[in-house]
């Protein structure tokens, strides 16, 4: 699509400033200010208007189409949450006010703390880090305080080659040493596992269910096999869309986790918008807890709290409010039964497009996932057509490509997350476009390969795109 600056053609004079604006008084500004020459466009207001509308017309949303960016749960949230978020009381609240001032508040962040402590199994919640790397980044700290209070001083985390990206990240910003273990069947191996546990070993770090949408079968075995010296045991909870009132990390022997508030709780994932990464702990680690804490007397007064061994912050004030206002009241709206249907449904519908698509899609694993399911481009290379070309090909027939290439241990994965908030019948209208997808990729390869035929820009160099970010010309 076009720029402004290319729609305007110089000298037509649609757009002029007037000499004489009684506002204007050069004089008065500051001579590195005045310019002689400004490019402003010249356009009518008109032309301006339907740039502007058809520019937004471009944009793809969760609100546009069905948006299936395996392992950013892209589901629809309630209006309402946004609506009451965006109230003047919430939005304008100063984080200094006095605490006798803003006794609700701190209600519904106690609140919150124990819906969470419910849903986790865990007996102590942070809700300061503001996103799910950042909740790692605590969680690791809290538990690096704990040895370092014990006089232990253990440098190797474990982590399957399953795990969520951020892991290994989170891992190495505090000072840690990798250990990656093959997966067998797509999920830990035991086995393998005690071979590589030691008393050095600090933690083991497991997404659950796993980037495959696996749900670890050995769960207890693993929790297990780390606490028989002395380990401790990391639950990257992101997921949690996936198994929410079905079972518990705390109660499968983890001693931290963190959640995405931001991927299942109403409000969207990615965009670059404002996340919440809560940490919960069980009592082990509940002193080492960042500051401030909201707790509660015999009279129901709320107010801050410093656990004894704090790490300190980890953020300015109390977090995102406004996140964690909007997950409060996505809890209470679905209630336990609610939430429990959201896993329900995040299960059957990820299993609903795996069984359909395999056949044509295939990938080595196939067992019942969790909330998502890895599926494979791999066969279509002999074709020359690659998962990147399918992904693009899926833009024409209107829908959000899938997580492509991740995880690493899937050739050509297309990673499918449709959410609970889909219907069959929009699931059905993917599943026909994935199939014929396949079709073309047999009868005219171009077709795809060439794909997209119907946006307005075609491919971009993406590589570049990311690196090199020019958000202005
Ligand atoms: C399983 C898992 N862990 C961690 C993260 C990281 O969360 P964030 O992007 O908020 O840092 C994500 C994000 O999607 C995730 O899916």
């Amino acid at each position: 699509m076009k720029t402004l600056k290319d729609l305007s053609k110089k000298g037509s004079n649609k757009f002029h400033i007037e000499d004489d604006l009684p506002f204007f008084e050069p004089e008065k500004l500051k001579e590195d200010y005045i310019r002689d020459e400004v490019e402003i466009p010249d356009l009518s207001e008109l032309e301006i208007i339907r740039h502007f509308v058809n520019l937004s017309k471009q944009n793809y949303g969760i609100d546009t189409g069905f948006y299936p960016l395996g392992s950013c749960t892209m589901k629809y949230n309630p209006k309402i949450n946004e609506e009451i978020a965006k109230k003047e009381d919430f939005l304008y609240l100063h984080p200094l006010l006095q605490i006798d001032y803003v006794q609700g508040i701190l209600r519904i962040m106690w609140e919150m703390q124990e819906f969470l402590k419910e849903i986790t199994g865990m007996d102590a919640f942070t809700l300061q880090p503001a996103a799910g790397a950042h909740g790692e980044y605590t969680g690791l700290r809290i538990m690096w305080e704990y040895f370092k209070q014990k006089g232990e001083r253990r440098t190797k985390v474990i982590l399957p080659d399953s795990s969520h990206g951020t892991n290994p990240a989170s891992s190495s910003m505090v000072g840690l040493e990798v250990i990656e273990i093959e997966s067998k069947d797509g999920m830990v191996d035991p086995a393998k596992l005690e071979e590589v546990v030691d008393e050095n070993t600090f933690a083991l770090m497991l997404t659950n269910p796993n980037t495959l949408g696996f749900f670890e079968k050995d769960i207890l075995k693993i929790s297990e096999i780390l606490k028989r010296k002395g380990a401790l045991l990391y639950y990257d909870g992101a997921n949690l869309n996936g198994f929410i009132g079905i079972t518990r990390p705390g109660d499968m022997g983890f001693d931290c986790v963190h959640l995405n508030l931001h991927k299942t709780f109403s409000t969207p994932h990615g965009g670059g918008g404002p996340g919440s990464g809560p940490v919960g702990v069980k009592e082990i680690l509940k002193d080492f807890l960042p500051y401030p804490i909201v707790d509660k007397n015999d009279e129901d007064y709320f107010y801050f709290s410093k656990p004894p061994k704090s790490i300190g912050k980890v953020r300015s004030f109390f977090g995102n409010f406004l996140v964690i206002l909007k997950a409060y009241l996505y809890i209470k709206e679905l209630g336990s039964e609610g939430l429990k249907e959201v896993s329900r449904i995040s299960v059957l519908n990820a299993n609903y497009i795996k069984e359909k698509l395999k056949k044509y899609y295939p990938s080595q694993f196939d067992r019942l996932v969790k909330h998502e399911c890895v599926l494979s481009g791999k066969i279509y290379k002999d074709y020359g057509v690659k998962t990147l070309d399918i992904a693009k090909r899926l833009m024409d027939y209107g829908f959000h490509p899938p997580t492509i290439y991740f995880p690493h241990i899937v050739d050509e994965a297309l990673m499918i997350e449709p959410t609970e908030t889909e219907s069959k019948e929009t699931l059905d209208e993917f599943i026909d476009a994935m199939i014929k997808i396949s079709e073309e990729i047999k009868k005219d390869p171009d077709i795809v390969k060439n794909a997209p035929h119907s946006t307005s820009i075609k491919r971009p160099d993406e590589v570049k795109a990311a690196k090199d970010l020019k958000v202005k010309w």
